[in-house]
């Protein structure tokens, strides 16, 4: 008889584990506008990856695993949860669903991006492990329908399949990518403790209320600035600085105020600009050149009120198969 190769175990010839990287991210622009019925805000943004690397390894399971998905981290923390809860074990079973597939996945997860950060750590995971268990079901989705089942995930999900830089409408979700040259210097500046985005959301909305009512009408969310992207064209990072904005974080520090020192400790330091990262609490500072952004960085580090500080170039290349 011909053997059934379902039966017998792997593909002949396919790999035994898939190991993807995927990057956090900045917004460089952030408009947020008033919230749908849903809840959720429409926002005009632009993404940049930055090479803070996530890395998802998915491997083979024994036969007898019975289609399990189980996560374990590389280095144990509290604030990561590794049931169903993390979007890496959602993101395993919503493309196990799509596709039909009844096999199980053994991922490992590296995490290099801070925890509730405000730099979409949990959503280049979900994005990763996507690409990874795509590759090792064999599954064979192409990246249209990956970002689809992204954006199910989450509004920040499809962003680091695409990496670069990119304009983000709808919530987030809707990606255009964006022309750019050049490198750009972060120093970020992480807190002890994470902010929750729906949180972060939540102040931004009170913080409209009054200006809504005062000018009468809910605010649509404003569109990027030609100065912005003309800035990336040029690869010009004094300029790009000076069209840094970020909707959220007055919401930021509204709930942290010492958030409002480490951005001054930045800036007197040498950083062109430094804002709220997405919906903070890291404070990202863009230095004009690597020897401030050391500067920069050895200044946050002295100043006792962030509790790590980690320098990141970008922009870099969205999630990837590297082993
Ligand atoms: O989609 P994601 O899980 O990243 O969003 C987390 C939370 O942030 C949402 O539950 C929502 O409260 C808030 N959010 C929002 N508008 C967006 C994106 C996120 O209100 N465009």
């Amino acid at each position: 008889a011909v053997p059934d190769p379902d039966a017998t175990g792997p593909r002949a010839g396919s790999a035994t584990s898939v190991r993807v990287e995927a990057p956090g991210k900045v917004n460089l622009f952030l408009s947020v506008g008033a919230p749908r019925p849903d809840g959720y805000h429409p926002l005009t943004t632009v993404f940049q990856a930055v090479r803070l690397i996530e890395t998802v390894t998915a491997r083979r399971q024994a036969l007898d695993a019975r289609g399990r998905i189980t996560l374990t981290l590389a280095d144990p923390d509290d604030a990561v949860p590794t049931d169903e809860r993390n979007l890496v074990v959602r993101a395993a079973r919503l493309l196990a669903e799509a596709t039909g597939v009844t096999e199980g996945v053994d991922l490992l997860l590296r995490k290099r991006v801070p925890v509730a950060g405000g730099m979409a750590g949990g959503s280049a995971d979900a994005a990763a492990t996507l690409l990874a268990c795509n590759h090792l079901w064999g599954t064979g989705l192409g990246l249209g329908d990956l970002l689809d089942l992204a954006a199910r995930l989450g509004a920040d999900v499809p962003f680091p399949l695409m990496g670069a830089t990119a304009l983000g409408h709808g919530v987030g979700d809707r990606l255009t990518p964006l022309m750019g040259r050049g490198t750009y210097q972060w120093v970020f500046a992480l807190s002890r403790e994470g902010l929750s985005t729906p949180a972060v959301f939540t102040r931004f909305d009170e913080l409209s209320a009054t200006r809504v009512a005062d000018a009468g009408a809910p605010a649509a969310p404003a569109e990027v600035p030609e100065a912005l992207t003309a800035a990336l064209r040029a690869g010009d990072a004094e300029a790009l600085a000076d069209c840094l904005a970020n909707d959220l974080q007055e919401a930021a520090l509204d709930l942290r105020p010492e958030l409002a020192e480490v951005i001054e400790t930045a800036e007197r330091a040498g950083a062109l600009r430094a804002i709220v990262s997405g919906s903070g609490p890291t404070i990202a500072a863009l230095a004009p050149d690597s020897a401030t952004a050391q500067r920069v960085a050895r200044a946050l580090s002295a100043s006792g009120q962030c509790a790590d500080v980690v320098r990141a170039d970008a922009p870099v290349a969205g999630a990837r198969v590297v082993g």
